[in-house]
């Protein structure tokens, strides 16, 4: 792996991730539908729900925005849809990271369409300051500068997924 400084360890994401599952249990009494946005949700989603002492149904979508560069396209596809309805459900989108905001804006409109109960949001990563359009997460793990991050999920050029921290790879930015 190239060189790469790490801005969360292990025990840090941990301990948060804990913090948020705790949170989430207050707020949802009723429970509600978890969607995690594949792929880069899918190490945050597993460790959130498993401090959540609710009743939880879990389901997936999958986006792609950015591909293999490190910079998004400015464009979202839908790759892979939810299966069930979501209609009158408290629905919580699980995002590792709001960057542009692009793909959380694209999928608040598109799950809104379909008329959950309620429907917020929440992601282990919030870089604010590349916000490009105005979308706010419900939850926020930990706010990042602006570095290319990688770990925990996150991938440059679907490598570093496995890691079990948050790391800054400055080199992979082609800026
Ligand atoms: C990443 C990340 C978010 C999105 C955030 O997904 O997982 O879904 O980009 O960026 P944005 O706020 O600029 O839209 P990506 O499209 O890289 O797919 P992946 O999750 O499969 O890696």
């Amino acid at each position: 792996m190239p060189d790469h400084e790490i801005l969360l360890d292990e025990a840090t994401i941990r301990k948060r991730v804990a913090d948020l599952g705790r949170q989430l249990s207050v707020d949802h009494p009723d429970g509600f539908v978890a969607v995690g946005v594949l792929k880069g949700s899918f190490v945050f989603l597993a460790d959130l729900l498993r401090g959540v002492d609710l009743d939880v149904e879990v389901e997936l979508i999958a986006t792609m925005s950015y591909g293999d560069d490190t910079r998004s396209s400015g464009h979202v596809r839908l790759l892979m849809d939810l299966q069930r309805n979501i209609r009158d459900r408290h629905v919580l989108l699980v995002e590792d990271i709001v960057d542009t905001g692009r793909t959380l804006a694209y999928l608040l409109k598109l799950l809104e369409q379909r008329s959950p109960a309620t429907l917020k949001t929440c992601t282990l990563l919030d870089k604010p300051s590349r916000r490009e359009v105005d979308v706010a997460p419900d939850y926020v793990g930990f706010e990042v500068p602006d570095r290319f991050v990688v770990g925990y999920g996150l991938d440059h050029a679907g490598l570093y997924r496995n890691l079990p921290y948050i790391a800054a790879l400055d080199e992979a930015v082609d800026a």
